[in-house]
C-alpha cells in the first residue's frame, strides 16, 4: 500500500502527495462526501447515507492528518471525517469509470484460437476457484467450453447456475430448442445463422449466453461459429476508419416481433464508454429494424455494414466447431458474435442468458 508523504490544504482542496511523488488533489467536498464514518457510509451495506446536497459547497478542513492508516479531517464549523488511506489510494488518479473490470483480452483469429479454450466440468463444479477459472477464460478469449458436461438439461442448468442466476427473456429462463419454430425466431429452424449477437432488440442486451448441444442425431452440418468482435473492431479501425467511426456512432435499431411481443432497442455496433474504451459489440442483421436515411447517409451505412459483415463472416477470423454433447459453451455476447451453419438431423440445444454485471462481479471478486 502506498503511504502519504505530505498534506497541503488549500481553500477548497486538499493536495495529497504520495511516497512515490504523485500528488492527488481532492476537493474538500469530495472528502466529506466519501467520509467512512457510520453517519455518512453505512458500515454494513456500504451505501452512502449523507445528504450530499446538504453539505455546504464551500466546506473546508480546519485540520488534516494521517492517523493509523486513516486520513482524519476536522471541519471548519465542527465535525470530523475519516477516510482510509487505502480507499484514497484507489483514486490517486481521477477515474471516471471505476466500474470497468480490468481483463486481459486476447484478440484472436482462426490461427490463434485453437486449441479451443476449455475447462473440465468437474473443475467448474468442484469449487468456486474452478468456476472463476472458467470465467477468466471467457474474459480472456470471449468464450470457453466446459468439457465432460453430462448431456442433460438438468446438469446444464446446474452448470450455468454456478456462474449466476439466470436471466429471463422472451424465450423463458433456462431454455432448450430444436428446429420446431416454438418461438418466432430463426434459432428454431435448421437454416444457417450468420455471425450475430443476441438481443439487439433489448436495451440491455444479454451479457453472456450458455449453449449446450445435448443431442445431435444423424448430424450433417450444424457447425457452430464464433468470431471475436473486438478483433473485428481493431481491424476495421485500422483499415477502414470511416466505417469504424460510423458503426461507433450511428444507433442501429433492432427488433423482435413475435410471441405476442414487439421489442425494439438501438445502439451502435461498437459501443464505447465515456473514456472511449470499446465495451460492447452488437450486431444482428436478421433482427435489424427497417429505417430510411438520406441517400448519402444510407449509402455510407451500407458501406460500413458491408465492411463489418465481411469481417464477421471471414473464415480467417472464425472459430468453427461442431458442438458435441458434453461441450457446453459460454460466451460473452457483448464481445463475440456467434453463428451456426445449416444442418440436417435432430439437434437439441439448451442454455440460458446471464447478465454481464454478474459475470463482472465474479471476476472482480475473484471467487
Ligand atoms: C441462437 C443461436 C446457435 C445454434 O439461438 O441465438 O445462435 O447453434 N443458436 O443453434
Ligand atoms: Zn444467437
Amino acid at each position: 500500500m502506498a503511504s502519504i508523504r505530505d498534506l497541503a490544504p488549500g481553500t477548497d482542496t486538499l493536495d495529497v502527495t504520495w511516497d512515490d511523488g504523485v500528488t492527488t488533489t481532492y476537493l474538500w467536498l469530495w472528502l466529506r462526501d466519501h467520509s467512512h464514518d457510520p453517519e455518512t457510509l453505512h458500515p454494513v451495506s456500504q451505501q452512502r447515507l449523507v445528504f450530499t446536497a446538504g453539505v455546504p459547497a464551500d466546506i473546508a478542513g480546519a485540520r488534516a492528518e494521517v492517523v493509523d492508516g486513516e486520513l482524519v479531517v476536522d471541519w471548519v464549523g465542527g465535525g470530523t471525517s475519516r477516510l482510509p488511506v487505502a480507499f484514497l489510494e484507489r483514486f490517486r488518479v481521477p477515474a471516471t469509470v471505476p466500474t470497468r473490470v480490468d481483463v486481459e483480452r486476447e484478440l484472436w483469429d482462426s490461427t490463434t484460437i485453437y486449441p479451443t479454450p476449455s475447462v473440465p466440468y468437474d473443475e467448474v463444479m468442484g469449487s468456486d476457484e474452478g468456476t472463476v477459472r472458467w470465467l477468466r477464460e471467457v474474459a480472456r478469449w470471449g468464450f470457453a467450453l466446459v468439457t465432460g458436461t453430462p448431456a442433460t438439461t438438468e446438469a446444464t442448468e446446474e452448470l450455468v447456475k454456478r456462474v449466476a442466476y439466470i436471466r429471463e427473456s422472451i424465450f423463458g429462463g433456462f431454455w432448450w430448442f430444436t428446429a420446431d419454430l416454438k418461438h418466432d425466431d430463426l434459432a428454431y429452424t435448421n437454416t444457417e445463422l450468420l455471425a450475430h449477437t443476441d438481443g439487439t432488440y433489448s436495451h440491455d442486451g444479454p451479457g453472456l449466453q450458455l449453449l449446450h448441444c445435448i443431442e445431435f442425431l444423424d448430424p450433417v452440418g450444424g457447425d457452430s461459429t464464433m468470431v471475436d468482435g473486438f478483433r473485428i473492431a481493431a481491424e476495421l479501425k485500422a483499415k477502414n476508419p470511416e466505417a469504424f467511426e460510423l458503426l461507433s456512432s450511428f444507433s442501429v435499431p433492432g427488433q423482435y416481433i413475435g410471441d405476442g411481443a414487439h421489442l425494439m432497442s438501438s445502439r451502435p455496433v461498437f459501443r464505447h464508454d465515456q473514456t472511449g474504451e470499446l465495451v460492447q459489440v452488437s450486431f444482428n442483421n436478421g433482427d435489424r429494424a427497417p429505417f430510411l436515411l438520406h441517400p448519402d447517409e444510407q449509402r455510407a451505412f451500407y458501406d460500413a455494414l458491408r465492411a463489418f459483415e465481411e469481417l464477421a463472416n471471414d473464415e480467417r477470423l472464425q472459430w468453427v466447431h461442431v458442438l458435441q454433447p458434453g461441450e457446453a459453451m459460454l460466451f460473452d455476447n457483448w464481445r463475440v458474435l456467434h453463428g451456426r451453419k445449416a444442418y440436417s438431423g435432430t439437434r437439441t440445444l439448451c442454455g440460458a442468458y446471464l447478465n454481464h454485471e454478474d459475470f463482472e462481479s465474479r471476476l472482480r471478486r475473484g471467487v
